[in-house]
């Protein structure tokens, strides 16, 4: 991003970003995953560092640059990614656009599952630490804590449901019926306590722009 340099309305705030998908083993050879590209989540990051935040992003297993300014930490599993964002706290505001995989294998197997002619196994899943609830409950919550769902059905009222369910302030709802997943572009209703925003389609860097425009005039506000 290229900002002009006295344009530093997030100065002086943490942000915190989780992005990319999660990765839940199942041996050391297999895993389940959703699928993210994380391109959202890291232009959300990188955009709040251009408009001056200390950021910390937290990613799931991505092929992506860390972008300019911005703290990275790498992790794989949903239990993995809550702990670090346990670790980042505190932080003004949290987006959190990571993929997390909702369910894991209830066990781990340390060697790899064998074909050998048999059945195929069945998976005994478990349930996942929901990171944006605990978040939004927890005792170091920022003041400005916002989920993203992305949804093929029903797509706002599904993300007021969301948003009410998981006491986030704001759900940045996409519509994934299309080819949003792993393409450049993006297209997003801001769910707020006032409203619905629809942004137009655009690319996901002006996405994350606008974003972290609105989380500063937003983070100023509260703090006037
Ligand atoms: N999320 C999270 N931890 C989870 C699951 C989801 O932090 N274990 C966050 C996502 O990062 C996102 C928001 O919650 O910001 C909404 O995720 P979504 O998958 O849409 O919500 P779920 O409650 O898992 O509902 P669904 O059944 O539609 O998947
Ligand atoms: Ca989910």
């Amino acid at each position: 991003f290229e900002v002009d340099a006295s344009y530093r309305p997030l100065k002086g705030r943490h942000v915190l970003v989780t992005a990319g998908p999660t990765w839940e083993a199942i041996d050391p050879v297999r895993y389940i995953a959703n699928r993210s590209s994380g391109k959202q989540g890291f232009a959300i990051a990188a955009a709040a560092a251009a408009l001056g935040a200390k950021v910390t992003l937290v990613a799931g297993p991505v092929s992506l640059r860390t972008p300019e300014g911005v703290t990275r930490v790498d992790v794989e599993s949903a239990e993995d990614m809550a702990k670090a964002v346990k670790r980042a706290l505190p932080a003004d505001a949290a987006v959190m656009v990571a993929a997390v995989a909702d369910w894991r294998p209830k066990e781990y197997r340390g060697e790899k599952i064998k074909k050998r002619g048999s059945a195929p196994p069945a998976l005994m899943l478990t349930e996942n630490p929901d990171i944006l609830t605990n978040l939004a409950a927890g005792k170091d919550r920022p003041e400005l804590v916002i989920g993203f769902a992305a949804e093929t059905d029903d797509v706002l009222a599904n993300a007021k449901q969301k948003r009410k369910r998981k006491a986030a302030d704001w759900i940045v709802a996409n519509d994934v019926s299309g080819d949003v997943m792993g393409g450049d572009d993006n297209l997003v209703h801001i769910v707020s306590e006032s409203g619905v925003e629809t942004l137009d389609q655009m690319p996901k860097r002006d996405v994350a722009m606008a974003l972290a425009e609105r989380i500063a005039a937003t983070l100023k506000a509260e703090a006037a």
